[in-house]
Formats: structure tokens, C-alpha cells, sequence
């Protein structure tokens, strides 16, 4: 499968279009939708596109203000409790997979809500290879990917 190589999120698709060499986002923002992503959809991206540098720092400028930048659910508005209910990545109860995290970026959940105007697809994708390594550092059950 083709892929967009570095500096091409600079060029957004047009909306309705897809950016060469991605599948389009089918699943829809219901319930259904979020069950479905997280059961069946798996990052685009392999070994060799993975830029974990860049999803660190897209992941500490949009997320870590809640999630904390270890990803335990302890950032600075948790704090300042601006917010509640900002869960830890491991939370057992979530079993969160690379589709429900996928799913959460681009529709949000409940009180947080969707960073589909501030990252491209595969700013996302590199932010949830991200959070799969919050989680799997904070000792959840994921299994580390290559
Ligand atoms: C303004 C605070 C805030 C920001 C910023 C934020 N989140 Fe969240 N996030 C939340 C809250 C609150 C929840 C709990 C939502 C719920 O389940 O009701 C949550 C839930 C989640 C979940 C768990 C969803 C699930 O499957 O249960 C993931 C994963 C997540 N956020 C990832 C991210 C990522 C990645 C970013 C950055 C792109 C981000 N969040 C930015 C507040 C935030």
C-alpha cells in the first residue's frame, strides 16, 4: 500500500477526499461505530512509519493537558480540576485498542471531544501508536508492538 511520505501533512485532502494510500473512515461517531473500530480497526502504519518523536509531541500539545503526559489520567486541568472523569490508558475497564483510541481522536467521547480538525489522519494514527505505548508503559495489558 502506498503512504504519504514525511511533510505531507502539510498538504490536507480537500474535504470529502481521501489522501492517497489511506483507507476513508467509514465507521461512523455511534456506539456501534466505537464498538466496531475497536474490535476491527488497526493502525495503517507500520514499523518503519511509526514516528514516535512526533506523536509524542502531538500527544503532549493536545492531550496531555487532560491525560497527563504519562498518560495516567493526571494532567494539569485534572489538577486544577477543571475536569473530572479523564481516565488512565490502562484502565482495565476500557481494554483500549488501537480502533477505540482511533475511534475517541476522531469523535471524541462524551465530555472530550474530537481532534478531527486539529490532527490529519496520520497525525492520529501516530498519536495512538503513542497511547498504546502510554499503556503499555503504565503496565496495562497491551502486548508492545514491533
Ligand atoms: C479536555 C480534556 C481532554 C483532552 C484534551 C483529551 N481528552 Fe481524552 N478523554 C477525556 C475524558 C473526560 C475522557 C472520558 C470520556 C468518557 O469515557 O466519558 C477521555 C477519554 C479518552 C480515551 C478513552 C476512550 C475509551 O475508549 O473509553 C482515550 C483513548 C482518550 N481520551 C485519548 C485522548 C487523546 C489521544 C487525546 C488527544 C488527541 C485526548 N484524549 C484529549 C478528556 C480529554
Amino acid at each position: 500500500m502506498h503512504f504519504l511520505p514525511d511533510g505531507m501533512e502539510a498538504k490536507m485532502p480537500v474535504a470529502g477526499t481521501v489522501a492517497r494510500g489511506y483507507k476513508p473512515f467509514d465507521i461512523d461517531g455511534s456506539l456501534e461505530g466505537y464498538d466496531l473500530a475497536k474490535a476491527t480497526l488497526v493502525s495503517p502504519l507500520d514499523s518503519t512509519q511509526i514516528d514516535s518523536q512526533r506523536g509524542a509531541v502531538l500527544y503532549d500539545i493536545y492531550c496531555g493537558v487532560c491525560h497527563g503526559n504519562k498518560g495516567d489520567g493526571q494532567g494539569i486541568l485534572v489538577k486544577r480540576e477543571k475536569i473530572l472523569g479523564v481516565p488512565a490508558f490502562d484502565d482495565p475497564g476500557r481494554g483500549l485498542t488501537q480502533g477505540s483510541v482511533y475511534h475517541t481522536i476522531h469523535y471524541g467521547k462524551n465530555v472530550m471531544g474530537s481532534y478531527a480538525n486539529q490532527l490529519n489522519e496520520e497525525e492520529r494514527w501516530q498519536v495512538v501508536d503513542y497511547v498504546m505505548h502510554l499503556k503499555a508503559q503504565l503496565g496495562g495489558s497491551q502486548t508492545v508492538k514491533d
